[in-house]
């Protein structure tokens, strides 16, 4: 089959970081180096900006800007590259979540100056989760950061994941010198240059060549010293171990500088996955299986604000796509096919003939997708491992403009259905809470429910600690919860029933009474074993 040979060179990641490691400007040095563009500069910062918190046209604005960046394909080695992007303020981490599931491996960004920050650990969780293989830049390193064997420790330490340096820095801030290549022998001597690409990368014998103490003097010492150090502490690197997401390899360089970016980038094809299966409700699927199957991981809105158009993502799993073929909306239970799928090309979109496992297609929607929606030839499964997790800022909805409560109704089913927030509902009073991640959420949803549906909405403080999805054979077993606790039940948009609790300790009385119920502050999409409503 000659799918076989497109998916082997194909490799689909995500960047990640805590906001300002340097995600963005090591996606621009990636397609720098992979000659996409010529200079750098042209990528625009597609995050909303950590100071706006409520410039609502700003973030329309960041918004546009992502879309056209939210998948950045380009080449190199003759291998097909599939950047996934992710945004970049932690208020919309859930969206980033969602994105990890569509890749197949991740490159980890974190600054020397800051080390392990909370959103690398947030992140470097899911990754664990699902063994995602992953690879780490400690970027920065013109700064005066923290000691490389330290940084290494506390990524060990935090992150819970062995690592294994492939380059080491010489110095650091004022006196970074450059990086030795662990494997090659080679050093690549450090030239800040924000725009191009300068490569200067001397080859050695080894740490014992003499040609090492004639260029670096007596500063060689530490160098050879450091290098054995390494050799001595780490174990050898071990591809399986890598793919296996038990051990990272480590990278050292300056994103902003271009440096230490080829020794990432040509590592990165050499050893990242090509696309891996996928478990679904009826087990695996390879990419390799002859029929098409994709899932879609995130939704976009207003690609155009004139024509309210969204854009369904769609990550290819196995077997061909094709343009205006039929496809099984496996949910809706009905035949689809699609005139106008876009692919993406570094920077600009374009129509998509035929796309292959790895791919991520956009798939212009009125409405019909929801996150994790599931498209095949026509079989009945859905994809699963796509996560939901438990808001941490909830509010009550309040309508303020009673005519307008379907606009409101409409509003809040779409933008939850795009995955911005989560909306609970309470059975018996109708109540609304929405719940999501970060309070910019907030002035997202009240401004798109104003612009796209005519809709007024407030949002009352509500005391709550966390939701959690309640999981039980029979319904005798909720029946404390029902009687005692209605206060505080709720079901979310697929029925399911979430019990919303204002503390911890709310939470362990509730357990303590009811010993038949799990309580899950994360489930998943398309999981089948929650199937229980209210
Ligand atoms: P993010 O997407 O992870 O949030 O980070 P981003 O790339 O936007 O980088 C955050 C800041 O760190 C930027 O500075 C960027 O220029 C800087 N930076 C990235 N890589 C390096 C590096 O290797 N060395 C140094 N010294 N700085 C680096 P900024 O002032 O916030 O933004 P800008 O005005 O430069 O765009």
């Amino acid at each position: 089959m000659s799918n076989i040979k497109e998916i082997e060179r194909r490799k689909t990641f995500a960047i990640i970081s805590h906001p300002d490691a340097g995600k963005t400007t090591l996606t621009e040095k990636l397609l720098l180096f992979s000659g996409a563009i010529q200079i750098a500069g042209a990528v625009k910062s597609n995050k909303i900006r950590k100071t706006a918190t409520s410039d609502f046209l700003e973030i329309e604005k960041q918004r546009g800007i992502s879309v056209a960046s939210s998948v950045l394909s380009f080449d190199y080695k003759g291998q097909k590259i599939n950047l996934l992007d992710t945004p970049g303020h932690k208020d919309f981490a859930e969206d980033t979540y969602r994105t990890l599931t569509a890749v197949d491996s991740v490159i980890l960004v974190i600054d020397c100056v800051k080390g392990v920050e909370e959103q690398t650990e947030k992140l470097m969780n899911v990754c664990r989760m699902r063994k995602t293989p992953v690879i780490i830049l400690i970027n920065k390193l013109d700064r005066e950061g923290r000691d490389p064997f330290e940084l290494l420790d506390e990524i060990e330490e935090k992150l819970s994941i062995k690592v294994r340096p492939l380059t080491f820095p010489f110095g650091m801030g004022i006196s970074f010198r450059g990086v030795y290549n662990l494997i090659e022998n080679t050093f690549s001597f450090y030239k800040a240059n924000k725009q191009f690409i300068e490569d200067d990368i001397r080859s050695f014998k080894g740490v014992d060549d003499p040609a090492l103490s004639a260029i670096f003097g007596s500063d060689a010492k530490k160098l050879k010293d450091d290098i054995e150090l390494i050799n001595g502490v780490y174990e050898p690197f071990n591809k399986k171990d890598y793919l296996d997401g038990e051990v990272a390899p480590v990278f050292f360089g300056s994103a902003l500088n271009n440096f230490g970016i080829r020794e990432l980038l040509d590592t990165f094809v050499q050893l990242a996955p090509r696309p891996v299966p996928r478990e679904t409700t009826k087990g695996f699927i390879d990419p390799t299986d002859d029929k098409f199957s994709g899932f879609v991981f995130k939704i976009h809105a207003n690609i155009d604000p004139k024509h309210r158009d969204r854009m369904a993502f769609v990550r290819i799993c196995s077997g061909k796509f094709e343009r205006n073929t039929y496809y099984h909306h496996v949910r809706l239970n009905r035949d689809m096919k699609f005139p106008n799928p876009a692919s993406f090309l570094a920077q600009s979109k374009s129509l998509v003939e035929t796309a292959y496992p790895g791919d991520v297609i956009g798939l212009y929607d009125s409405d019909t997708f929801k996150i994790g929606d599931t498209l095949t030839e026509g079989e009945s499964f859905m994809f699963k491992g796509i996560p939901r997790f438990s808001p941490e800022i909830f509010r009550v909805v309040m309508n303020k403009d009673p005519f307008k409560s379907k606009q409101l109704e409409k509003g809040l089913r779409q933008l939850t259905d795009e995955g911005l927030a989560q909306l609970f509902i309470q059975p018996d009073t109708n109540r609304k809470v929405i719940g999501v991640v970060g309070e910019l959420q907030f002035d997202v949803i009240k401004y798109r429910l104003l612009q796209e549906f005519g809709a007024t909405a407030e949002f009352s403080f509500m005391n709550a600690y966390k939701a959690f999805w309640l999981k039980y054979k029979s319904e005798d077993d909720v029946d404390e919860m029902k009687r005692l606790r209605s206060n505080s039940l709720y079901v979310d948009k697929t029925n399911e029933l979430v019990f919303i609790a204002e503390s911890s300790f709310a939470l362990s009385r509730a357990q303590e009474k009811n010993p038949k119920v799990e309580f899950l502050s994360q489930v998943e999409h398309n999981d089948q074993t929650v199937e229980q409503g209210y």
